[in-house]
């Protein structure tokens, strides 16, 4: 299975970090286009090469690595879906300018983090994503762990368990062996709507908890 990128930033570049380890290959993608992604993949070596947008969106998984404000634009005008899988990491935040009035805000708990949740009417967040993919596969993964431990997948004698739901069982499947490939602990959480909702930022009870399967 081929895997794509979207993304390159925290996330999309240490997922790529981890692949790198593991030498599995993937193509990974940012706005700026690929000849901006010459260092880091330089800095990664064989396994990653970078690539347009499209051609990320052309693989068989493709991580979708943006923030949430970015994904009506990095999302328009992709090929169409034809059932391949969507990794969707993403969570409903906006990140806040600091002098903006939000970043004071005492109402927002999340203001010392620099960042507030994006209303989504009850829905969970890859509901909403899933809306914006017409024909893929989404499965939700790699976004209730710190990047900065992302490509550790291997620590204190065991391995980072890695959440994922999704409503396809071979799509999960799927992504369950990339993490496993990776070094990780996959965890099956259930469907998208219930699964997902758990492990997602701000308020999901799993989020931003780190568990290490001994
Ligand atoms: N940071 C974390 O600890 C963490 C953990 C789990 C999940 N997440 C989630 O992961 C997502 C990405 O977070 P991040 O921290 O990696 O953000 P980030 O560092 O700001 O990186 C965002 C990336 O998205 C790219 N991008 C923006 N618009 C695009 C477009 N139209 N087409 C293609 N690429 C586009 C940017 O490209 P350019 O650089 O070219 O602008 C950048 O590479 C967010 O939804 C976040 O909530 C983050």
């Amino acid at each position: 299975m081929t895997i794509g990128i979207i993304g390159s930033g925290a996330l999309g570049s240490n997922f790529a970090r981890a692949l790198a380890k593991k030498g599995l290959a993937a193509t990974i993608s940012t706005r700026r286009g690929p000849e901006s992604l010459a260092p880091l993949v330089a800095e990664l070596g064989g396994s990653i090469k970078a690539g347009t947008v499209a051609e990320a969106a052309s693989a068989d998984i493709v991580l979708i690595a943006v923030r949430w404000t970015d994904l009506p634009t990095a999302l328009k005008g992709l090929p169409a879906w034809n059932q391949r899988i969507v990794i969707d990491a993403t969570n409903p935040v906006e990140f806040l300018d600091p002098s903006s009035p939000d970043a004071k805000d005492p109402s927002n708990p999340l203001a010392a983090y620099g960042i507030k949740a994006i209303d989504l009417g009850g829905r969970s967040s890859s509901e909403v994503v899933r809306e914006l993919l017409p024909g893929a596969r989404v499965v939700k993964a790699l976004n209730h762990l710190d990047v900065n431990v992302l490509a550790q997948p291997e620590v204190s004698g065991g391995r980072r368990v890695q959440f994922y739901a999704g409503d396809d069982a071979d799509a999960k499947q799927a992504v369950r062996q990339v993490l496993e490939a990776i070094g990780y602990f996959p965890v099956d959480l259930g469907s998208l709507a219930a699964g997902g909702r758990l492990s997602e930022l701000p308020f999901g009870s799993l989020s931003a908890t780190h568990f290490i399967k001994i």
